[in-house]
């Protein structure tokens, strides 16, 4: 996987998979600049303890038409091959809470990629979820819902395009507002 939006967006399939309604991506990078955090929280069906043990592992998947299951292992991998670490926090019937550490100024540490079209994606495909984001360095913080669009056909071009513009200059401005 070239960069963090692409795990992104795999870790949001598992979330439609799981029947979620609501999705919350977190990306939080603290004040010192050493750690990036990446959090994806659903409402969906969770899973038990034994599962949350075995999904990190590529063989484990209840999927139907393939024997492995990448999305979670590829994602721990990023985030060990930096010095950090992903966790699983599920309860059943409630949701999941996929957790990664990043150490991002390690040399194996992958761009954030494309994060805004990431995100737009999950929109057009799937109108029906409730998508948050929020984007934190340090102090400043940019954060975004598809609830601020509730009345509106979130999926139509005009309005992805408008959704679009609004992420891509709020993430800008926060990139800006702060110097590594
Ligand atoms: N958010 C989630 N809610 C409920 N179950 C999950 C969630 N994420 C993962 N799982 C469970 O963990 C398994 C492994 O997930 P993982 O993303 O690693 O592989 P996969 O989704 O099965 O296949 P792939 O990601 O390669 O398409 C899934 O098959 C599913 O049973
Ligand atoms: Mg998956």
């Amino acid at each position: 996987m070239e960069d963090l939006s692409l795990h992104i967006l795999d870790i949001m399939e598992n979330s439609i998979d799981a029947q979620a309604r609501s999705i919350e991506v977190h990306i939080d990078v603290d004040p010192s600049g050493d750690l990036l955090t990446l959090e994806i929280l659903d409402d969906g069906k969770g899973m038990s303890a034994d599962m949350v043990r075995r999904a990190t592992n590529p063989f484990f998947t209840t999927r139907k038409t393939r024997r492995f299951g990448l999305g979670l292992s590829l994602l721990s991998e990023s985030a060990k091959a930096t010095g950090g670490e992903l966790n699983v926090e599920s309860v059943p019937g409630k949701g999941t809470l996929v957790t990664a550490i990043f150490h991002r100024k390690h040399i194996d540490m992958k761009p954030l990629g494309d994060i805004p079209e990431t995100l737009l994606t999950l929109i057009a495909g799937h109108p029906e979820i409730d998508l948050s984001y929020c984007y934190t360095i340090g102090r400043e913080r940019f954060s975004f819902s598809t609830r601020e669009y509730r009345d509106l056909p979130v999926s139509s071009p005009r309005v992805l395009r408008r959704i679009g513009e609004h992420i891509r200059k709020g993430v800008a401005k926060l990139e800006e507002s702060v110097t590594d």
